[in-house]
């Protein structure tokens, strides 16, 4: 099998979905992209303009690469048929299976999906699939042009050739892949929680700041703080991956999500993307109460 020149269907054009179909754009696909939230995948489209006009301004992309890359882009308001889905909805067991079966209906039986989850289990998405074998774990990392990792996940059921086709497309598209199975959290996942997990309890020991966390574990020589890392993240995302490997785990304690951020997503402070979470943005300013 080979997604060299795969129509791909991005769906969700959030954080990752807008990255992911700016980087197929970007290795010659041509790209639907799909959200349902009216007038979303549009607003993608337009933010990726702006930032291959910044690209071309830094010098790193030639003006007919940017144009070429955008005009690849089409956004659609309903789901089109393609070679590769690749899902970026939110992480979320049920509506991600709902999308699926919808998906199924419209797709050629050739067709692949691959999901983006950060921790649901891959296995699990795919039951009740009428081709399961086709479902893999494409995990991208944020932001998605400059992070070179990808996880290519594969469930039980999934097809080898499939998870090999995706790792390849993944190589081409200068990524570095690799392959792993399905379980809770994938790799990076399962060992960055605790990374989360012991900042928030820092705070919920009112031990630190945000601040002087985050300046702690850059000056250790993290490329990022892991409150400014969540803050980049989402926390409404984070916590949700949070509570799917805490009930992967069987409820163990190690993994048990924290009131902290329980609070940020109610107040719907939740990072960069709604311009609050531990700090502020656009300027970074600290943004809890001391
Ligand atoms: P986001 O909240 O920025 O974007 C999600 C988008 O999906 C929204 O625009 C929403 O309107 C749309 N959506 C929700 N339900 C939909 C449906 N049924 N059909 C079509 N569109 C739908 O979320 P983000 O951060 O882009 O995350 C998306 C996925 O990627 C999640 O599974 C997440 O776990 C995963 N992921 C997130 C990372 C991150 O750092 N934020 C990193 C790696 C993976």
């Amino acid at each position: 099998m080979n997604l060299q020149d795969a129509r791909i269907l991005v769906v969700g054009a959030g954080l990752m979905g807008a990255g992911i179909a700016q980087v197929a754009a970007q290795a010659g696909h041509a790209v639907t992209l799909y959200d349902n939230r009216a007038g979303s995948a549009e607003a993608a489209k337009a933010k990726l303009a702006a930032t291959l006009d910044g690209l071309v301004a830094k010098g790193r992309l030639t003006p007919d690469a940017a144009s070429a890359a955008l005009a690849r882009i089409t956004p659609v308001d309903t789901l089109v048929a393609a070679d590769l889905v690749i899902e970026a909805i939110v992480e979320n067991l049920d509506v991600k299976r709902a999308l699926f079966a919808e998906l199924e209906a419209l797709l050629p039986d050739a067709a692949v999906i691959a999901t983006n989850t950060s921790s649901i289990s891959v296995t699990a998405l795919a039951r009740g699939m009428k081709r399961p074998g086709r479902l893999v774990g494409m995990h991208f990392f944020n932001p998605v042009p400059l992070m070179k990792l990808v996880e290519v996940v594969s469930g039980l059921g999934t097809d080898p050739v499939v998870a090999q086709a995706v790792f390849e497309l993944a190589g081409r598209w200068g990524k570095t892949p690799v392959h792993t199975r399905s379980t809770p959290g994938f790799i990076v996942n399962r060992i960055a929680r605790p990374y989360y997990a012991e900042a928030l309890m820092l705070l919920q020991d009112r031990a630190a700041r945000p601040e002087l966390i985050d300046a702690c574990l850059r000056a250790a020589g993290f490329r990022m703080g892991p409150c400014e890392l969540m803050d980049l993240i989402g926390h409404d995302t984070n916590f949700a991956v949070t509570n799917s490997v805490f009930a992967a785990n069987f409820y163990d304690r190690r993994f048990t999500p924290s009131l902290v951020q329980q609070e940020l997503v109610d107040a719907g402070y939740l990072g960069r993307k709604s311009g609050r979470g531990f700090y502020r943005y656009p300027e970074g300013a600290p943004a809890l109460p001391t």
